[in-house]
């Protein structure tokens, strides 16, 4: 199978993720925090250095406002429903995820108002629009960095002068961001960022984040309430982050693999993460450019969103006329053995943005392993299928 849908998870996963999640099981795995013999100490360690890895290349201020979760899903509730109050009014983009639109929806019932700022059919938001948009009882932005469906690049640099400008709270949604771009949260000025651990970023499924603002200490309301390891007389969820956050084990053998994943990174970068970043940017760049450009010239192709490759992550949304995308989808896997995703993507506003509401696209998203030659072969593919 030649794999192409890598913003929805990286496929394959660097070796070195699978051997340090399979020494941990073996050797080591206890429960983090929990308890004072070695295995539990030894696998709370393990923990804590991909909490400060994870700090340190988001440059944040301290490792302990990183707060482990399930995936970016769960990291995008706790931060909405964390810190969305009954009067609040909240800005989004039509780009957004349904992680970011659905739990918004839901907060309608708590008394929080929302607007959903329209991007442009290039699936890029004007800040200005945004500007437009507050009103007196703003209290967040939430914005994706790149979009899931078309790969646009978000002016969330822009943006995040724009909300510590107007001392709103800026929230990122850097699913598909992390591990493939560089991330610098004193940068985009974020008082949130959620990610997952398993794209990008190369970990296993079932691992991501929320970072949370020192300032935001003691804010936020968590999802959840029960055991952290801390406090155990007090029938009083603890305040502290992270735990007032992480209630319950620890996925810790995934946590392990998700260091494992940034340490290939680092290494790829002859020590150093941000060239591992440099180099997987500069490949995906070139990869989504070269696969851009053939599929434009290709009668009966349409391809969405940005054209120029340093505006975009590597993802590619297309169509081709007269075949439905589903069907497209499931030809090119099982005949070709290739896979990418088609439909909608979780992101139906992102669709009616980039004018694909009646029809849904084909997604190809290249991710580090993808070589020139799968490439060639996808778009033979689709060659074929035009005809
Ligand atoms: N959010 C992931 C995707 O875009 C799953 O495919």
């Amino acid at each position: 199978m030649i794999y192409f849908d890598n913003a929805a998870t990286t496929f394959p996963k660097p070796e070195a993720v699978w051997k340090a999640m399979e020494d941990c099981a073996y050797h080591y795995c206890g429960n983090p925090g929990r308890s004072g013999h070695i295995f539990s100490i030894k696998t709370g360690k393990a923990v804590f250095e991909v909490r400060r890895k994870l700090a340190e290349i988001l440059n944040a201020e301290d490792a302990m406002q990183i707060v482990f979760t399930c995936n970016a899903t769960e990291a995008l509730n706790l931060g909405l429903k964390g810190i969305l109050r009954e009067g609040d009014h909240v800005i989004t983009t039509s780009m957004e995820h349904n992680s970011v639109l659905r739990p918004l929806k839901a907060l309608e019932s708590k008394g929080v108002e929302s607007s959903i700022v329209k991007a442009g059919a290039n699936g890029s938001v004007d800040p200005e629009k945004i500007k437009e948009a507050i009103k007196n009882n703003t209290r967040l932005i939430v914005c994706t960095h790149a979009s899931n469906v078309c790969g646009t690049i978000m002016p969330i640099k822009e943006i995040g002068e724009l909300a510590a400008r107007k001392g709103i709270l800026f929230f990122v949604d850097a699913s598909q961001t992390m591990g493939s771009i560089p991330v610098d949260l004193k940068e985009i000025r974020a008082d949130l960022l959620a990610a997952p651990g398993h794209k990008g970023l190369l970990g296993p499924q079932g691992t991501g984040f929320l970072y949370l603002s020192s300032d935001l200490n003691g804010c936020l309301v968590p999802l959840r309430q029960g055991g952290t390891g801390t406090a155990s007389k007090s029938m009083r969820q603890p305040s502290e982050v992270p735990e007032a956050y992480e209630s319950g084990t620890l996925n810790a053998l995934g946590i392990v693999g998700l260091g494992a994943g940034i340490e290939w990174i680092e290494r790829l970068g002859g020590g150093s993460y941000f060239r591992g970043i440099k180099a997987i940017r500069s490949w995906e760049r070139e990869l989504t450019a070269y696969i851009d450009d053939e599929l434009a010239n290709m009668n009966k192709v349409i391809v969405y969103g940005v054209k120029e490759a340093e505006k975009k992550v590597g993802v590619t949304a297309f169509n081709i006329s007269d075949l439905n995308c589903e069907e497209a989808a499931s030809l090119l896997s099982k005949e070709y053995g290739i896979a990418v995703r088609a439909g909608y993507h979780c992101a139906g506003p992102a669709h009616r943005t980039i004018g694909t509401w009646d029809t849904g696209a084909i997604r190809i998203s290249a991710g580090p392993f993808n070589t020139k030659k799968e490439a060639n072969r996808l778009l033979q593919a689709v060659y074929r299928m035009t005809r």
